[in-house]
């Protein structure tokens, strides 16, 4: 989705500003623009310059003039809501003398109203978009502070933002606010930055303060304030960052996909670090906030994310009715929010997300936060909105992830959710050995990854056997069923062949059909107490002549061919089916010559609805 990066201290801003453009291009973008304030005395209005391209930062770079010298500046990466992708709708946006100039993410929902209202009053609009609006609000605005005609422009404004302001007549400064869309200041030695996303910062600073909904700030060079858009003062305490400028680096490999899926086995060991107590074969897990008699008395789970996040959801709810017996189930966020969902007061609800800023989740929780429910976040991001919103929850310490295509976060996603069955499964009625037995297999479980990415030739070899698909069926039954699902989405985004998950069992309900040499089907096939249901389900495939290619415990008789992953204890057999089916999309995408780390179509992070 689109990111905004800003600058202002005493170095050249331009090239800081394409760096952290830079830093964002996987967030999915189709044009970008960057302006800065020029040089000007003291205390006298500066002019402002500024450079927009559709495309890539690539594309703006060549086109930024050699004479662009400032020392404040905002810069952007849009994707496409109103309007499309051009060279006139990319931001920032300036109103008719120059003045004013905007980035924005997020949408104006009453854009078109407002337009009309301004058009009626002679302003001409260059750009189709809703944030040109803005522009002109704050253009227009009486008051006499930046800081007044931004907060008076926003009061007409109906919708998320998360937007950056530059003005002439007060070129000391630069003016932010938030509402649904995540803006992070990052705090540096006489130099103030803001983004975002932290990736766009912590090359320069890890000492940041992100923003709430319906905060704004001022940043000088050598100095910030927080304060509400009603301009009470807030307080902000600036928090250490813990990912490294490093972790942003492809470190080698040819994509961040690739990068991602390798690091699995360290970032599980992440997740799992200082949160295992062997005394009592359980886990603890610091910030739910829950103490053993609320979580005794939680009669119900309900899981919501979005995509590969609301897949992991679903292993979740499974680990948890498993080890916990407490009824558990996952929804898209999507859909749950527009269902007026009874809340019922004994029910625990779980917010996962990798990004922590999804809006679909995002308004989900709000949503159950206002119906006084109890909401506990599974993310990634440390201090991103949904983290904050909830009433407590668990990071998942996959460290960023950059490609738009989940893989480590989903991994990391479901253990954390083991940990937290485990934990409520030994507070109710898990035995100790069982706690026990879990707790080795989820030690077991880096050892296991690296053995199966051990196995990346004769996966990618698969891959190649396989690429000529046009279609592709996944099938599983019970705890196979979220891994067919999840490696189904892998494969369609990134490498774009339509791929279909079913239930094993619904096969001969219908799906059965389309089973022909053409369509190949990948079966999950875990050594457990259905492995016997798999192999009929495999053997009606057969006898359609299907293709099929089974992720399995052992060699199947039945399957063409068969990726043999390690076994481990059954619940936790689901975190280690899906990584060589990672591989798998990753390497039909390559075959394909797929822009695998930005597929087409999507964002990162989907800060809008
Ligand atoms: C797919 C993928 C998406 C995200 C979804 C939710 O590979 O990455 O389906 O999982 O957009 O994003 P988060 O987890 O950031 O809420």
């Amino acid at each position: 989705m689109c990111g905004i990066v800003g600058y202002i201290g005493k170095r050249d801003v331009a090239p800081l500003l394409l760096e952290g453009l830079q830093r964002l291009e996987y967030r999915g973008y189709d044009s970008a623009g960057i302006v800065i304030t020029g040089k000007a005395a003291a205390g006298r209005p500066g002019t402002l310059k500024m450079v927009k391209a559709k495309g890539r930062v690539r594309e703006l770079e060549s086109r930024v003039p050699k004479r662009f010298a400032g020392t404040t500046g905002i810069a952007h990466t849009r994707w496409a809501t109103h309007g499309a992708p051009s060279d006139e709708n990319a931001h920032p946006h300036m109103d008719a003398e120059n003045k004013v100039a905007v980035v924005h993410n997020g949408i104006i929902d009453n854009a078109s109203e407002l337009r009309t209202r301004l058009t009626a009053d002679g302003v001409v609009f260059l750009s189709e978009t809703d944030t040109e609006v803005l522009t002109h609000l704050i253009a227009r605005a009486q008051a006499d502070t930046l800081e007044e005609k931004v907060r008076e422009a926003l009061r007409h404004v109906e919708g998320t933002y998360g937007v950056a302001v530059l003005h002439a007549d007060f070129n000391d400064r630069i003016v932010v606010a938030r509402n649904g869309s995540p803006v992070v200041l990052g705090i540096g030695e006489k130099e103030m930055f803001v983004a975002s996303d932290v990736a766009a910062l912590v090359a320069h600073t890890r000492q940041v303060v992100t923003l709430d909904d319906g905060e704004m700030a001022t940043l000088k060079a050598d100095d910030f304030r927080t304060y509400t858009t009603e301009g009470s003062t807030t307080t902000a305490t600036p928090t250490t960052v813990e990912w490294e400028a490093e972790s942003y680096d492809m470190g080698g490999h040819d994509t961040y996909m690739h990068k991602e899926i390798s690091e699995q086995a360290d970032a599980v060991d992440r997740v799992l670090r200082g949160r295992i107590d062997d005394r009592f074969s359980t886990v603890h897990l610091g910030g739910l906030n829950l103490d053993a008699r609320e979580a005794r008395g939680v009669r119900r789970i309900k899981i919501l994310g979005c995509g590969t996040s609301y897949h992991a959801g679903q292993i979740g709810a499974q680990l948890i009715e498993e080890l916990a017996r407490i009824p558990a189930d996952a929804e898209p966020a999507s859909e749950f929010r527009y269902r007026n969902p009874v809340v019922d007061p004994d029910t625990l609800y779980v917010a996962v997300s990798q990004s922590g800023e999804t809006y679909d989740v995002l308004a989900a929780v709000q949503e159950l936060k206002r119906k006084g429910a109890r909401v506990l976040g599974v993310v990634n991001v440390v201090g991103s909105a949904i983290a904050r919103e909830a009433d407590g929850g668990t990071y998942v310490h996959a460290g960023p992830e950059v490609c738009v295509v989940s893989t480590k976060c989903f991994t990391n996603t479901v253990v954390a959710f083991a940990l937290l069955a485990l934990h409520l499964g030994r507070i109710r009625d898990l035995s100790v050995a069982d706690g026990k037995r879990i707790i080795d297999g989820l030690r077991r479980l880096p050892e296991q990854i690296s053995e199966i990415l051990a196995n990346e030739d004769e996966i990618k070899r698969l891959a190649a056997e396989y690429a000529d698909a046009k279609s592709m069926m996944f099938i599983g039954r019970v705890r196979g069923y979220p891994v067919a699902r999840e490696a189904s989405l892998k494969l369609k985004e990134v490498s774009y062949i339509h791929a279909e998950a079913y239930p094993a069992s619904e096969l001969k309900h219908g799906p059965l059909a389309l089973i022909e040499p053409a369509m190949p089907t990948v079966a999950i096939v875990p050594d457990d107490d259905l492995l016997e249901k798999n192999r009929a389900a495999m053997e009606e495939i057969k006898a359609r002549s299907g293709r099929i290619l089974a992720v399995a415990h052992q060699v199947q008789e039945k399957a063409d061919h068969t990726i043999v992953v390690p076994k481990n204890e059954n619940e936790l057999d689901p975190i280690l089916m899906g990584i060589p089916l990672q591989l798998f999309a990753y390497h039909t995408a390559l075959a394909m010559g797929r822009d695998i780390d930005k597929p087409r179509n999507l964002a990162k992070s989907v800060t809008v609805e």
